[in-house]
């Protein structure tokens, strides 16, 4: 895998806009008519053929380019449409959940990480030092695909104008038998659950750290 580290050129803008808007019936008719003439056999087709679940949702995001979306994990399968503009994206398979700190699933933060990629704090994350991952640009009418679990960090490319993208979200489909060993993301979910069932236990999420540092802390490590 190639390293993702870059020299970042930062540069002043105040503010800029990113609208992020779920396509639903309250979008006007004229998105709706483009929104429905996208490739839907070649967009079926991707989804049973990787026998993923349900749509579940699509996203609008039209933003100023330099914007950028911080590293963060999503829980469904994604089809990420590039309209209008270029990203560049950063993605990191789930065995790289260690170098990346994500929050913990009761932070409000949860499923985003605790570095930050642009001005990484090698001293208190020292683990992203070992970060391997990919970078894609994508161009209008390419078609990438997140899978479910995958790390991404989204940044519209200087230069490239308004960038308009479009998600389609589906959930994962039937399990299936389960075999082992386990792969990265199964264990991302499990961690989720065993995370969940902590929290509600003690129900209190200020005594959640304490008690799983507790719990391994000098036994585990
Ligand atoms: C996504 C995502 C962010 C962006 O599609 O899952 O995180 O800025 N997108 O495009
Ligand atoms: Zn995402």
């Amino acid at each position: 895998m190639p390293c993702v580290w870059l020299l970042y050129v930062s540069i002043t803008i105040p503010y800029r806009n990113y609208l992020q808007q779920t396509l639903n019936d309250a979008v006007g008719k004229r998105i709706v008519i483009d929104f429905l003439g996208f490739n839907w056999d070649w967009i079926n087709k991707q989804q049973n053929g990787n026998n993923w679940g349900p749509l579940t949702a699509n996203l609008l995001l039209i933003g100023q380019e330099g914007n950028y979306t911080p590293v963060h994990y999503d829980e469904q399968h994604n089809l990420f449409a590039q309209v209008q503009g270029c990203k560049r994206i950063f993605l990191f398979p789930p065995s790289q959940f260690e170098c990346l700190y994500p929050y913990p699933v009761y932070h409000p933060c949860d499923r985003q990480c605790q570095v930050d990629l642009r001005a990484p704090d090698f001293d208190r994350f020292p683990k992203l030092k070992r970060l391997k991952g990919y970078e894609v640009i994508v161009k209008p009418g390419d078609v990438l695909y997140i899978p479910m679990y995958w790390f991404h960090h989204v940044e519209s490319i200087i230069g490239s104008g308004i960038t308009t993208s479009i998600t389609f979200w589906y959930k994962s489909g039937p399990t299936g038998k389960i075999e082992y060993p386990l792969k990265p993301q199964q264990k991302m979910a499990m961690m989720r659950n065993i995370e969940k069932m902590i929290t509600e236990a003690l129900n209190s999420s200020e005594e959640v750290p304490p008690f799983m540092q507790n719990m391994v802390l000098g036994r585990y490590t």
